[in-house]
């Protein structure tokens, strides 16, 4: 079995004890790639950094929303020029939060459209983080038709809205929520979307699955999630796998390296 965990911040502090350790158990657990998901501009030159050490990484550069008060024209060229490095593939993770509303929504709104105008520009994928901010998040996509690429993160709105993302041009993202017990109205969502345009992700060290939820998440507890997918889906975990492998490819616009 291979697998791409599509979002992950394995350089978050909760990973600084262990992280040669677990980077290095990854390959032999089934973890094939990993995206490392860039939130803040500190953590760009970081990112590129982590990336260019261990082979079988993706990276992302971009400011999240919580982070939106920081970000300045001079940031937008911080991510071009981090975009320019070997396998830093994507821009994010970007979006709007209107659950914690850490940065003002005037001014998540401006650094998301400017990242989403930059993407375009460059004809990147973006990972796009949408916390209660349904309404506002489809309606600046929306402006980007026959622009977007890549993947809507931790997906939590309706089948709807999924949809649409997906006719937007872009791939749904499941994480440990998925295995929630309370979760009923993503079973729905994740049975009935195409197959093709599905990926998994841990969102570690957050997120974790049932039935480790309390522990930190990363990328091995995958599994948890991608069991409760095929179960959804009818299908056996093996030949999921496979096939969420090559849309994470296809999602972040990466040619297969095999
Ligand atoms: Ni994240």
């Amino acid at each position: 079995m291979r697998i791409f965990d599509t979002h992950a911040h394995l350089l978050d502090e909760q990973f600084d004890a262990d992280r040669e350790v677990l980077v290095a158990s990854l390959s032999d657990a089934g973890i094939a790639h990993v995206m490392e998901a860039c939130c803040d501009e500190a953590g760009i030159d970081r990112t590129v950094a982590f990336v260019q050490r261990v082979p079988f990484l993706y990276g992302s550069a971009g400011v999240h929303p919580h982070s939106a008060d920081e970000f300045t024209p001079e940031t937008l060229d911080h991510i071009r020029a981090a975009l320019t490095h070997e396998r830093m593939v994507a821009i994010g993770e970007i979006g709007l939060d209107y659950h914690y509303d850490f940065s003002p929504r005037d001014v998540q709104r401006d650094c998301f459209d400017a990242q989403l105008a930059l993407a375009a520009e460059l004809k990147r994928s973006v990972i796009i983080h949408d916390r209660e901010a349904h309404g506002d998040c489809m309606d600046m996509l929306r402006r980007y038709r026959g622009r977007l690429s890549g993947v809507m993160h931790c997906f939590s709105a309706s089948y709807e809205i999924a949809k649409e993302c997906i006719d937007l041009g872009l791939f749904i993202a499941f994480g440990g929520a998925l295995t929630f017990k309370n979760a009923v109205n993503q079973w729905e969502i994740a049975s009935k979307l195409p197959l093709d345009r599905l990926l998994i992700e841990t969102d570690c060290p957050y997120m974790t699955p049932v039935p480790l939820r309390g522990t930190r998440n990363d990328p091995t507890k995958i599994r948890y999630t991608l069991e409760k997918l095929a179960a959804l889906r009818g299908t056996d975990p093996e030949t999921l796998s496979e096939t969420l492998y090559h849309n994470s490819f296809r999602a972040f616009g990466i040619e297969e390296d095999q």
